[in-house]
């Protein structure tokens, strides 16, 4: 059976400073889902990048007395640095500086040109930089003075210039259809349910062109304008795919999209403009759009001035990657709003990854180095319980596999790691260390059984905790072909008889 292919991309961030939590947290979702659909058996694209043009970074440009080019270049290797440290699995890495970029934006608008969806007009109204956003007046106030944004809290200023417009509100009833549908499109529900009624009310075109500033993709055929730097970030999941070279392989293999994970605030971007836009220039849709909540620091976001930053880095360096993708999966309803802390990244340390999955991991080692002469031992009896444990996990792989194409990862997780503390129980309850006065083959088939179990657990790890999970199976000597969800539904004995790797400790504990 031919495998089948999966397409999945994160949000292209503003080089604009150096990349946070906000971004970490994002790209580690992404990298999860995309793991995991390989582990399925998928083959998976994986993208991620920087979004460079626009008055945001042309302004940011100015401010660091830098050439606008060379500071995307030294922002935007910083985010590519970041993919590294996270660990990420990304197999591209996209700039929508590059020319392969700029050749589809060009073709988009092209496309709209010809569909009759774009006309020349002029602009009035307001406009946030931060945000790259044009709001209605019902959808700003005043605060000490200045206009912000309801929504964003970023301050907004007004902008009269002529412009071209795309022809949004001609879409309204035709995205309404779509939502209902593909009642999956937008998702989490209550994302989908905000995204609905913004629509129902009616939708203003929407400007999509600049003339105040030059940092953009010129308008075909009219420099004195660039394109609206949405238009021109959205296109990236397609530029990435050669568009609109629709016959490569990389398009007809991965296009459309089957999933864009997104954080809430560019929702309306990705839910409205972007399938609009799609659908003019008669492109499929992507599948879905996952619009994850915030990450929150002492209950508030994160933001410099606050100074509840917690830096991804100094994290990662203190407490190492697959704990902070970890914390991060498991902590954060994803959807929601989530609070993080030290205190909580500390326990979470301790008594997941140090007292649960690594304690098993290292105490079952143990005893086999001690007691078997290092060797996996056979099954030798049939241990009714132990084949409870193993069967339990093996047949809830449906399940887990439904979880993870709904994005439940909170679930998932939870899942595993009451795996690994149902497998400690059993090692206890078992106590092999007695049975090894008393009855060697039953000793022999808990040990068999566990060692299973803990290799399923490590496989099943795998997207979240990669390199950790990976030394488990290297010690367990499971083929790098296996490391996946065969490796664990396969039935051959992969396990006994084979000698156990160096035992190095997985997770140290934190105080
Ligand atoms: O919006 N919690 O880029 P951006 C969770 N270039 N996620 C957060 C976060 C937080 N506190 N802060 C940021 C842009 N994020 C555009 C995108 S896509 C075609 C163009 C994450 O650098 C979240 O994913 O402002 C959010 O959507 C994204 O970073 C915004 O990054
Ligand atoms: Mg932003």
């Amino acid at each position: 059976m031919p495998r089948k292919n999966f397409y999945i991309t994160t949000p292209i961030y503003y080089p604009s400073g150096s990349p946070h939590m906000g971004h970490a947290y994002s790209s580690i979702i992404a990298d999860v889902l995309a793991r995991f659909k390989r582990i399925e058996g998928y083959n998976v694209h994986f993208l991620t990048g920087t979004d460079e043009h626009g008055l945001k970074i042309q302004r940011e440009a100015e401010k660091s007395g830098k050439e606008t080019q060379l500071f995307c270049d030294e922002i935007s290797k910083k985010f590519k640095n970041l993919t590294k440290i996270l660990n990420l699995s990304n197999n591209d890495f996209i700039r929508t500086t590059e020319m392969r970029h700029h050749k589809s934006v060009e073709s988009i608008w092209n496309k709209l040109i010809q569909s009759g969806d774009i006309y020349l007009d002029k602009y009035k109204g307001w406009y946030s930089i931060s945000d790259e956003a044009y709001y209605d007046e019902d959808e700003i106030k005043d605060l000490n003075g200045e206009k912000i944004a309801i929504s964003s809290g970023s301050i907004v200023e007004w902008v009269e210039e002529d412009s071209f417009f795309f022809k949004l509100s001609s879409w309204s009833e035709k995205l309404l259809a779509h939502y209902k549908s593909n009642p999956k499109f937008i998702m989490p529900s209550s994302r989908r349910n905000e995204v609905v009624r913004f629509v129902e009310k009616g939708l203003s075109d929407l400007s999509v062109s600049r003339t105040s500033f030059s940092w953009g993709i010129p308008v075909p055929k009219n420099s004195k304008h660039v394109i609206y730097v949405w238009l021109d970030a959205l296109t990236n999941y397609l530029s990435a795919l050669d568009f609109p070279d629709t016959s490569c392989k990389l398009y007809s293999n991965y296009w459309p999209a089957d999933l864009h994970i997104i954080g809430k605030d560019i929702l309306r971007f990705h839910a409205i403009y972007w399938p609009a836009f799609l659908m003019a220039a008669n492109i499929p849709l992507p599948k879905r759009v996952f619009g994850h909540g915030w990450i929150l620091s002492e209950e508030k976001k994160m933001s410099k001035s606050i100074g509840n930053i917690l830096d991804p880095l100094e994290i990662i360096e203190n407490y190492g990657i697959d704990q902070l993708r970890y914390y991060l999966i498991k902590e954060v309803s994803l959807g929601n709003d989530g609070n993080i802390s030290l205190i909580n990244l500390k326990k979470c340390i301790n008594n997941d990854l140090a007292n649960n999955y690594g304690n098993l991991c290292q105490r079952v080692f143990s005893f086999i180095k001690k007691n078997c002469s290092n060797k996996i031992p056979n099954k030798e009896t049939n241990s009714k319980k132990g084949k409870e444990l193993t069967d339990k996990l093996k047949n809830n792989i449906e399940e887990l596999v439904e979880l993870m194409n709904n994005q439940d990862l909170n679930t998932y997780i939870k899942s595993i790691i009451d795996y690994s503390f149902d497998s400690n129980k059993y090692f206890n309850d078992s106590e092999p260390w007695s049975l090894k006065k008393t009855n060697l083959k039953e000793m022999n088939s808990v040990l068999f059984f566990i060692t299973e179990q803990i290799k399923n657990i490590s496989i099943l790890l795998l997207p979240v905790i990669p390199i950790s999970a990976n030394k488990v199976l290297d010690i367990l000597n499971v083929d790098k072909s296996l490391r996946n969800l065969t490796g664990i539904t396969k039935n051959d004995n992969l396990l006994s008889n084979k000698e156990l790797g160096n035992i190095e400790i997985l997770f140290k504990k934190v105080e």
